[in-house]
């Protein structure tokens, strides 16, 4: 069987009926919600998938199923009891051999394509891909699958080097080795702290860049021919804690000469990825050198910022390019995001509450989004400010103000 083909030219069926546009969202957090709700606006039907009941994404979505999606049998059983013949990744812990086989056998369409959600979804692939095929500048790096192993692997780049579990995201398990003493615990945080002990992780020199961007781009069909466009955004730039975000902003200025290799490297990485939709495409800008740092295959948290500043959000594009439609990646305004993080436990049972939200509201060019996430823990992501302004500096200090007149938990 060949894969599934993209209607030509586009067609948006019916939800609730036989002709609808069906597709599978893998994964219910904050993006996924976004997603979900700019594919309804374009009269798509979307099953949100999680592996807890009244996820984000499953509040606003037509259906919502609740699987373990590391398990390939339940994740391939799942996909096919909605009858999606698209199917949209939101998060990395997939079990994506089960995403291979069934895009292979012309069951569904993967977007941007499986091979890019498999690559992406393990440090490994993604950086021998971007460093050694395509030979993309990266930090130096080796991979390391013992303690011994690291040890040497510490050597070899010497330090200071970031130590990361090969799956895991959010900044988990991640350690900076600063002296060969820092191996014992680096290992052993990796191995309990990854999203999989894999038992392998990846040692990477740490950069001292000037600045640290993500650059969303855009693979979309290139109208009248069925080929491919790439787009980018502007360069969105971010402040991370503990290896997580807490603010970003858009537009990044760069120098031409960086914002031009920039672009080069991210045209690269995602052609080799193929398909169409949004990447998140992470870089370090030092000087007019930029180094390839990961990739997302779909919408970046940084890229929440969009919301606030593009005419099209991040969300909004990656809706319109996986169904085959044009996108516009233009700016209308310098904005930021804050994000506003839970400050205690709060179970089910009771419900978090999101308090300050009038404050919040009442700054100036601000919008707040509420995930409605139905459990909160300390330091987990809640919600976030978004705030636009007649230049980056004002709208960052609009985003924070609201973040922090915001509490949740
Ligand atoms: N080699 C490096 N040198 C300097 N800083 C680094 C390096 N690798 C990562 N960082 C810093 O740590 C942050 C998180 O790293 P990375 O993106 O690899 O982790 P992650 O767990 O995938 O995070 P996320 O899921 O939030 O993208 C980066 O945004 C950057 O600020
Ligand atoms: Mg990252």
């Amino acid at each position: 069987m060949t894969a599934r083909r993209y209607p030509d030219p586009p067609v948006i069926g019916t939800p609730g009926t036989p002709s609808a546009t069906h597709v599978a969202l893998l994964g219910s957090g904050e993006i996924g919600k976004e997603i979900a709700i700019a594919l309804a606006r374009l009269g798509v039907e979307v099953t949100a998938i999680d592996r807890y009941d009244g996820a984000p994404a499953q509040q606003v979505a037509h259906n919502a199923l609740t699987v373990d999606m590391s398990n390939p049998a339940e994740l391939t059983a799942a996909i096919r009891s909605t009858g999606a013949s698209i199917v949209v990744p939101e998060i990395e812990a997939l079990a994506t051999d089960a995403l291979l086989a069934m895009e292979g056998s012309g069951q569904v369409r993967v977007v941007p394509t499986a091979r890019a959600v498999h690559l992406t979804m393990d440090r490994e692939g993604i950086r021998r891909l971007a460093a050694e095929e395509l030979g993309v500048p990266t930090s130096p790096y080796v991979f390391a699958a013992s303690q011994a192993e690291l040890a040497a692997g510490v050597e070899k780049i010497g330090p200071p080097c970031l130590v990361k579990p090969v799956m895991s995201s959010s900044g988990h398990g991640q350690t900076v080795i600063r002296s060969p003493d820092d191996v014992a615990t680096a290992w052993r945080r990796a191995a309990t702290d990854g999203r999989v002990d894999r038992g392998r992780v990846i040692v990477e020199g740490l950069i001292d860049f000037d600045t640290e961007i993500t650059l969303l781009t855009v693979r979309s069909r290139r109208e009248g021919t069925g080929g491919t466009v790439t787009d980018f955004c502007e360069p969105i730039g971010h402040r991370q804690e503990d290896g997580d975000y807490v603010e970003s902003w858009q537009p990044q200025a760069l120098a031409t000469a960086a914002l031009k290799r920039a672009r080069q490297v991210a045209a690269t990485v995602t052609g080799a990825l193929g398909g169409w939709g949004v990447f998140g495409v992470e870089l370090f800008v030092c000087g007019d050198e930029v180094l390839f740092s990961e990739v997302s295959p779909r919408p970046h948290d940084t890229g929440l910022v969009t919301l606030a500043s593009q005419r099209l959000s991040e969300f909004e594009l990656h809706a319109r390019a996986l169904l085959g439609l044009p996108v516009d990646t233009a700016l209308r305004l310098p904005a930021a995001s804050a994000v506003v993080r839970a400050d205690r436990e709060i179970g089910r049972e009771h419900g978090p509450r999101v308090q300050g939200v009038a404050e919040a509201l009442a700054v100036p060019g601000t919008d707040l989004r509420v995930f409605g996430k139905p459990e909160a823990r300390p330091g987990r992501r809640m919600a976030v400010a978004v705030a636009s302004a007649d230049s980056v500096a004002a709208a960052r200090e609009r985003a924070r103000a609201a973040a922090a007149a915001v509490s949740a938990g």
